[in-house]
């Protein structure tokens, strides 16, 4: 039997036959593991525990993965967190090996950070659709026509656009860079994400020329749904991701990474909060929250055609049995291992190594993903 359910079309609507349908990750570009049973959920996730042993490897894994995968990395003391402390604890990690549950542009920079280190993922077509909308090619094009501008661009690239750029941020730390080299005087390109570009914009003051890719997932967060809701759920507190459309931006509360809206539920003292990013993280958010309440933000309604399911149909792409797959049999025949160019990883190293330098010299983030809040509106005040 095929275990992995594969759809080999590039895009696929669901089905107009029942408006109730939601877009599910499987209806999208990506495969999707199907969910093993609760007997073989228990017996798979023992094997990953004894063969993380085995192979001297650690669990790094982000936020919007699998609920069973993030409670995995941290009983095998391994990490769940956002793009730049995943960073972070892999060049830290003492393991000589790092299995990666997230999507590709993180297994490349943990590659790119640590080269004598092999790094794992459980299925490496997981991609982004931010890295995939900024082709290195077209991207050195446009960076050759503005060779006066410094280049920022976002985590969620390819190794080969990194390499091309000066600095690289995560959305823990982009306000922060951006605003230090905007008060140098420095003129940018940034890219792939449009609205987060036009958000660090706003704040910094910052002169940027904005590549104008997006995130299939916050693109589809709706500003009209959300001012509804919000009505509904007076005293709330509305937590967006930068990657969200300038008007849901404007709609939050708190607008920040990750790893920032989660620490907004545990500091806020608010007991309801819409939550307009992948909803992966609500599994987090219930943890260190636990009792508040917690709504998805909106993704349909009079202003949509169709109801997005708000996840990551990549991330999605990280199960326990491709996982376990992988560190039994990857590690030996090389499927499921990350590489990097090594030239492109030379360039591309310069450019994380930075950005991580800044963190750590400006105090932007302590150990395991205690990140500060990045920007809030409305009195809620940086942690
Ligand atoms: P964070 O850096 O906030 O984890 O975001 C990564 C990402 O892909 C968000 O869609
Ligand atoms: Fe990329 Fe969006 Fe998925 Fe994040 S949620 S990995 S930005 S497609």
């Amino acid at each position: 039997m095929n275990e992995i359910e594969t759809k080999p079309v590039e895009f696929d609507l669901p089905s107009q036959a029942d408006p109730s349908t939601s877009c599910k990750p499987s209806q999208a570009w990506a495969r999707v593991p199907q969910t093993p049973g609760a007997a073989e959920r228990a017996e798979l996730k023992a094997e990953i525990k004894a063969l993380l042993k085995a192979r001297d490897a650690v669990l790094v894994a982000h936020y919007y993965v699998d609920a069973e995968l993030q409670d995995l990395a941290e009983e095998t003391g391994g990490c769940v967190s956002d793009s730049l402390e995943m960073a972070r604890f892999g060049r830290e990690s003492k393991q000589q090996n790092l299995v990666v549950a997230g999507v590709r542009f993180m297994g490349e920079t943990s590659k790119i950070l640590n080269p004598e280190k092999r790094v794992f993922m459980p299925d490496l077509d997981a991609t982004c659709s931010l890295d995939l909308g900024c082709p290195s090619d077209e991207f050195n094009a446009f960076c050759d026509q503005h060779p006066d501008r410094t280049v920022v661009v976002y985590a969620n690239t390819s190794a080969a656009v990194k390499a091309r750029a000066d600095w690289m941020v995560t959305s823990s730390i982009a306000l922060d860079i951006v605003g230090h080299l905007h008060a140098k005087g420095e003129k940018l390109i940034w890219a792939p994400d449009r609205h987060l570009g036009q958000y660090i914009q706003k704040q910094t003051g910052a002169d940027m020329l904005l590549w104008q890719g997006s995130c299939l997932v916050h693109d589809e967060f709706k500003a009209e749904e959300l001012k509804m809701l919000k009505a509904q759920h007076p005293g709330s507190m509305v937590l967006v991701h930068p990657e969200s459309p300038a008007d849901v931006v404007a709609l939050a509360d708190v607008v920040g990474s990750t790893t920032q809206l989660i620490k907004a539920t545990q500091t806020s003292g608010v007991n309801t909060y819409i939550v307009a990013t992948d909803n992966g993280i609500l599994h987090k958010m219930r943890q260190f929250a636990p009792g508040k309440t917690l709504i998805e933000a909106p993704t349909s309604g009079n202003s949509a055609t169709c109801k997005s399911c708000a996840h990551c149909p990549w991330m999605a792409m990280n199960g326990l049995k491709n996982l376990r797959d992988v560190l039994r049999t990857g590690f030996d025949t090389g499927v499921g291992e990350v590489h990097v160019d090594l030239a492109l990883s030379t360039q591309a190293y310069r450019c994380i190594d930075r950005m991580l330098d800044f963190a750590k010299t400006h105090g932007i983030s302590g150990p395991r993903g205690q990140g500060r809040l990045a920007q809030a509106h409305k009195g809620v005040g940086p942690a």
